[in-house]
């Protein structure tokens, strides 16, 4: 049904989530908050209540709208992805207007909606004072303070997500009782979501090992994409005649897809074909580990004889 709320932003149903691969310890905080909030009525009975707001800062592509649909998903919620396009009026001077009338239309809602709030910094920068009385800088404060004020009387779930942590309204940032930082994946994080996006396709162990390290410094969102146009290409190259060799697709891939300017360039890209994960990349892929041939034996070490390397007494 649509609804009101749709003008504000797009809603997502917890039936399209998907749970992001994260490092252990943000794990473990995302599983604390959620036992928290599935044991509110214990917590109310010693009179406390469950936090509501988080903020997830971290680098373009990480995971931070997946992560909160996911959350969103696991409390059953559909959840309002708000644009603060929507809010910053084309009318300059009506944004906390607009603010208020969002969290009006969220009480009017007959069920709960978990609330989002994309580029976050955008809304809530740090406010201003130039001294001249600028009508932009009036209107972005008046919008700060006006979060300020409805954050404390929602009721509901809301978590923010942010490229710059450090340009939120520092009063805004205390408002979040939980600030989780979402970092670059780490090796672990890395073979899981390269498994995750090359799947059907599976790549051995050592393999996956030697991809992950020329991935290093890439955010989940460049590993998918790498991951899916390799497969893209398998499907569409034989089909419209393209060279299908090892390099040439990595090449290919690499020329298309490329890392956000923010963030350091993974080794993969600064070295190119050159990269020695290259010639290690297994290809054809094949879906089942088996049906790659078995590795060649490693070439004895002068004629035959094993040389074992002794510590010196
Ligand atoms: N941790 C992760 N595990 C698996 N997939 C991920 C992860 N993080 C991101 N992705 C994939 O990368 C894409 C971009 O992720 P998402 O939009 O959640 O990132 P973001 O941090 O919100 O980025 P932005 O700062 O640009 O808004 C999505 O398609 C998502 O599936
Ligand atoms: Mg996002």
């Amino acid at each position: 049904m649509p609804s009101v709320l749709e003008s504000y932003g797009e809603i997502l149903m917890p039936e399209e989530a998907a749970e992001p691969i994260l490092a252990k310890p943000v794990r473990n905080g995302l599983l604390e908050w959620l036992t928290e909030i599935w044991a509110k009525d214990e917590l109310a009975e010693v009179g406390l209540k469950a936090r509501r707001r988080a903020i997830f800062h971290g680098a373009p592509g990480t995971g931070k709208t997946t992560l909160a649909h996911h959350l969103a998903a696991r409390l059953g919620l559909p959840m309002l992805v708000v644009r603060p396009e929507r809010l910053k009026s084309k009318w300059i001077g009506q944004t906390a207007m607009q603010i208020g009338a969002l969290f009006d239309a969220l009480k009017a809602e007959p069920e709960p909606f978990f609330l989002f709030f994309d580029e976050f910094d955008s809304l809530s920068a740090q406010r201003m004072d130039s001294g001249n009385n600028e009508v932009g800088e009036q209107d972005h404060n008046h919008g700060v303070n006006a979060l300020l004020a409805n954050f404390d009387r929602y009721e509901g779930f809301i978590v923010a997500a942010t490229n710059h942590g450090r340009r939120v309204d520092e009063a805004i940032w205390r408002r979040f009782e939980i600030q989780i930082e979402l970092a670059l994946p780490g090796d672990h994080e890395r073979k899981r979501i390269l498994e995750r996006y090359f799947a059907p396709f599976v790549l051995p162990e050592d393999r996956l090992a030697s991809l992950s390290e020329a991935l290093e410094t890439a955010s989940p969102a460049l590993i998918r994409s790498f991951a899916e146009n390799i497969k893209r290409q398998i499907v569409v190259g034989p089909k419209a005649g393209w060279t299908m060799d090892r390099e040439a697709v990595v090449g290919r891939v690499i020329e298309t897809v490329k890392p956000h300017p923010d963030i350091g360039l993974p080794r993969l890209w600064s070295l190119g074909l050159e990269d020695r994960a290259v010639p290690r990349f297994p290809w054809p892929l094949q879906r089942d580990l088996s049906a790659y041939p078995a590795e060649a034996a490693p070439e004895p070490v002068s004629g035959g004889e094993v040389v074992r390397l002794r510590r010196p007494a």
